[in-house]
């Protein structure tokens, strides 16, 4: 079995790939979308904090900005160490209030600045707009890096023809049945850091057999394979889970590695299927 050097050295969840900026974000985080603002975000926050996460992926679309924000507060670490990531909505991109819900988000999270705002979706005729508020808020030092979501190439080579900072994060639907070749690749050569959001299919791909058979051959579950997938491809991920068990176990992929062979097996089961809207085409 052929291990490649960097592999070895992904020890924890604390640890960090550089964005083009120098800013450091980790690269497992808890993805919080349909969590219930209250108690259940509450405490999903809290669990994976107390396990080690230290990366949290809301939206202002999720409405549950408040109770993350209280969960940071109540986690006792220091805000320093953590990396939370928002993003502006739709109507907001279109009604020209981007300034307007940051400070929304930021109030509503009790923070004085995020580490990642990410454009939500490519709303089209809107979001280069958008992305000079977010070039604007990023000197201002409101937050410490920039970044998109949902942008497929085009989208990207359209917004870096206007922009001042290229974008530092893509966050885009990314998992073994979507994996996303050429987009990967061109973010890799633009120094852009994609992002896995449903890493997990949004569960569905639980029962894949595949995987399945993978798994059984480290004693791992299949959500594991695929979270260490994701980490051997160079890809950040943000699972979410309102299950402090499952949150333990997402996170417990640094004790093993996929081989070459495993890798090649999974790479193959990609078959360009989403879950989720299409970035070209979306009626929200
Ligand atoms: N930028 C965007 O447009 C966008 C879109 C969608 C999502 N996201 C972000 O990406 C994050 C992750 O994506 P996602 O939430 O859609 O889907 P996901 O993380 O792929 O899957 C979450 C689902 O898998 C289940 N699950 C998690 N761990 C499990 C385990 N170990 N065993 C069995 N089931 C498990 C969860 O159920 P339980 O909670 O019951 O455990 C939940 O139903 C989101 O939360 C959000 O932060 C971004």
């Amino acid at each position: 079995m052929i291990i490649k050097k960097e592999e070895y050295s992904l020890k924890s969840l604390h640890d960090t790939t550089t964005l083009h900026n120098g800013v450091k974000m980790p690269w497992f985080g808890l993805g919080v979308y349909k969590v219930q603002e209250g108690e259940e975000a509450l405490q999903s926050v809290k669990s994976a904090i107390k396990a080690g996460y230290r990366s949290i992926d809301t939206a202002a679309l999720y409405e549950n900005e408040d109770s993350v924000g209280q969960a940071i507060k109540e986690s006792g670490v220091p805000r320093e160490e953590l990396f939370i990531t928002t993003k502006v909505w739709n109507s907001d991109q279109r009604n020209d209030s981007v300034l307007e819900a940051f400070e929304t988000s930021l109030v509503k999270l009790g923070l004085d600045y995020v580490d990642l705002y990410l454009v939500h979706w490519p709303v089209k005729g809107e979001y280069k707009q958008t992305w000079k508020v977010l070039e604007k808020l990023y000197k201002d030092g409101r937050i410490r890096a920039i970044g998109v979501s949902n942008f497929n190439i085009h989208h990207l080579e359209d917004l870096m023809s206007m922009a001042e900072i290229k974008p530092m994060v893509n966050q885009v639907e990314l998992h073994p049945l979507l994996a996303q070749p050429e987009l990967r690749d061109f973010c890799r050569k633009q120094e852009i850091q994609i992002e896995a959001w449903a890493p997990l299919g949004q569960g569905r791909l639980l029962e894949h057999p595949v995987l399945k058979e993978i798994a059984a051959s480290h004693n791992k579950s299949t959500a594991q394979i695929i979270l260490r997938w994701d980490l051997q491809n160079e890809i950040v991920t943000i699972p979410k889970s309102v299950k402090e068990s499952r949150i333990i176990e997402n996170g417990n992929i640094f004790d093993f590695v996929l081989s070459e062979s495993d890798m090649e097996k999974i790479n193959a089961l990609n078959e360009n299927k989403r879950y989720g809207a299409d970035p070209d085409n979306f009626n929200f």
